[in-house]
């Protein structure tokens, strides 16, 4: 198992407080009838000072085997890479019924036991391990059905089985990397004053005003409701029209018997409600089948939200009103776009962690940007030893080195003309796919030659031609550029996009025009500027990005629990 002679994780990032003393007791996980198996593995003694404490663990096998009359489990609960090994008699299994010792030993079994920890005999790789002395509760697996048995499988392979792949060395790692990326996001913007807002995952505004947006509407979950209830409606309707009639004989007769006041009364209002469920239906044949149109368009006045709604593609334009009020602020959730891009780096549902800063222009974007991309770093090489050594293992060799490098090293700032001049300087040596000329948007075969070949580090190209750019971004004193910039980094490309805002009331309105887009849905976003307006500037980092560049894998739907692209949305 790797890096088990490392320093044990911070204490921040555990439930169970240890000390170095070796003597230490190891303490019950809070809230969970178990003892982290971190807490007695991660200790810089790898737990050999543990040796006569009882304890209960509870966990999934990774690979077992029968030896005699005894089980050797090695089981892992999570809570970091590496496995306990648990010694089962097969004695033990059997007071809990049906089960045999052979039924625990398939990798995935789980096991919740109580026992004594001991140092097992010399010669063997663990330096601690436990002694079953009572089987609490056993969850088995039938071997022959588990989609997961072997140990080597490949990342590809089990993107297939999103709900048990979390029980692998890999996804488990990326997840401890991901937690650790979110916790230290949290971290660096609390640090430096920012306000967390939550910005609203439906919204009625683009912001990229690149159309890539899914759209939000329960048209036409009504319409297929119509309509079935549509073929229902004759057999009702003739239903009704019967009882309606009867329901008025009934009254006749009774007032030409000369009935009671209350017996007429009471046949009059079972009338009045035959009646009103005839005329409900009535109505409701009337209606046309499908999505509801006006003037031959969809009638989105009918819809829930009475409007046109999407999930959002960006928080930037909801924080900023928080900006313009509280000063520095950032939002971190879920954004989605419609894009068709079946590539390694695109997701359709992915996280964005979205700063935005009153009184600040693009150079404090900049420098908040870098700084914010170091602490990333540093904080994944202060708590994360154990997963990184894991990753430089398993999948990137230089996964730690691009890490200490980012942390130590100033990126390298570039304009996009110095960009471009580079880039066709190069291009007379590399072949790129997409030609290079001033104007166009970088592609990804650029940035990474920028950040991978040229530099080796991360790079910040900044003041891109307007014409590429969204509408919201500062116009620069020479009228043809933006003060947009993106972060390239190494093995990913762009990983953050960002820029200062057009603060300018007539400026950002002429923008939105002569983007062909309608002012109406932006008058919020223009009051803004109407009212206090005050220069800001602000970043998106693509959260899955960040994960990709740090463990070097190179599929981004291995990076997020539960990956969303063309074609696929499991669970
Ligand atoms: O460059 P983008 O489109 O910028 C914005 O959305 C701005 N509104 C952010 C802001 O200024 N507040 O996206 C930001 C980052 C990209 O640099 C990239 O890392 C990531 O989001 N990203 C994606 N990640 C995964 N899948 C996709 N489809 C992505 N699209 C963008
Ligand atoms: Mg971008």
């Amino acid at each position: 198992m790797s890096g088990s002679s490392s320093a044990p994780p911070a204490d921040e990032l555990s439930a169970v407080t240890l000390t170095d003393s070796a003597a230490a007791g190891v303490a019950e996980a809070e809230f969970s009838q178990r003892v982290l198996i971190r807490s007695i593995i991660r200790r810089p003694d790898g737990g050999a000072g543990l040796a006569g404490q009882r304890v209960r663990v509870g966990g999934w096998v990774k690979k077992g085997r029968k030896q005699r009359a005894i089980a050797f489990l090695e089981v892992n609960d999570g809570s970091c890479d590496a496995n306990l090994q648990v010694l089962v008699d097969a004695e033990l299994v059997t007071t809990l019924g049906e089960v045999t010792v052979a039924q625990i030993v398939p990798t995935g079994t789980c096991v919740h036991v109580e026992g004594t920890l001991k140092v097992p005999p010399e010669g063997t790789v663990q330096r601690i391990e436990l002694n079953v002395e009572k089987v609490l509760d056993l969850g088995t697996v039938n071997a022959a059905k588990y989609p997961l048995p072997k140990t080597k499988l490949s990342l590809e392979f089990i993107r297939d089985y999103v709900h048990l792949r979390p029980r692998t060395n890999a996804i488990s790692a990326i997840a401890r990397i991901r937690n650790a990326l979110a916790y230290a996001t949290h971290t660096f913007f609390q640090k430096h004053g920012f306000l967390y807002v939550h910005t609203p995952i439906i919204t009625t505004s683009d912001c990229e005003g690149a159309g890539e947006m899914f759209q939000v509407t329960t048209l036409i979950n009504d319409a297929e409701k119509l309509e079935k209830e549509l073929t229902k409606i004759p057999a009702d309707l003739e239903a009704a029209k019967i009882l309606a009639k009867d329901k008025g004989e009934i009254v006749a007769q009774l007032k030409s018997a000369k009935a009671s006041d209350a017996e007429i009364s009471a046949a009059v209002s079972e009338l009045k409600i035959a009646k009103e469920n005839l005329k409900k239906l009535e109505e409701k044949s009337k209606l046309k089948p499908g999505i509801p149109k006006k003037d031959g368009k969809i009638d989105y006045g009918q819809d829930f939200f009475a409007r046109q709604a999407f999930l959002t593609v960006s928080g930037q334009l909801q924080v900023e009103t928080y900006a313009c009020a509280l000063s520095s602020v950032y939002t971190f959730g879920p954004t989605f776009r419609a894009e068709h891009s079946h590539t390694t780096r695109h997701l359709a549902e992915f996280w964005m962690v979205e700063p935005e800063i009153a009184f600040a222009d693009i150079q404090d974007d900049m420098n908040c940007a870098e700084a914010f991309v170091k602490f990333l770093c540093q904080w994944l090489l202060d708590n994360c030893r154990d997963d990184m050594e894991f990753m430089v293992e398993k999948f990137d060799k230089n996964a730690i080195d691009r890490l200490e490098m980012v942390a130590a090293t100033g990126f390298v700032r570039l304009s996009y003309t110095d960009a471009v001049a580079i880039l066709e300087e190069a291009s007379k040596e590399v072949n790129f796919e997409n030609k290079v000329e001033w104007g166009i948007d970088l592609a990804s075969e650029h940035e990474r030659y920028l950040t991978e070949v040229k530099y080796k580090k991360p790079v910040i190209v900044y003041n891109y031609p307007k014409g590429i750019k969204a509408f919201y971004m500062k116009v620069n004193a020479d009228n043809k550029t933006v003060a947009a910039m993106d972060v390239l980094v190494p093995k990913v490309g762009e990983l953050i996009g960002g820029s200062q805002r057009e603060e300018r009331y007539e400026v950002i309105r002429d923008r939105i025009l002569e983007m062909g887009l309608p002012l109406e849905p932006y008058e919020w976003y223009l009051d803004l500027r109407r009212f206090g307006t005050v220069k800001h500037s602000g970043f998106g980092l693509g959260f899955e990005r960040m994960i990709l560049f740090a463990t070097g894998i190179d599929n981004i739907r291995d990076v997020i629990p539960f990956p969303r692209y063309p074609g696929r949305a499991d669970l």
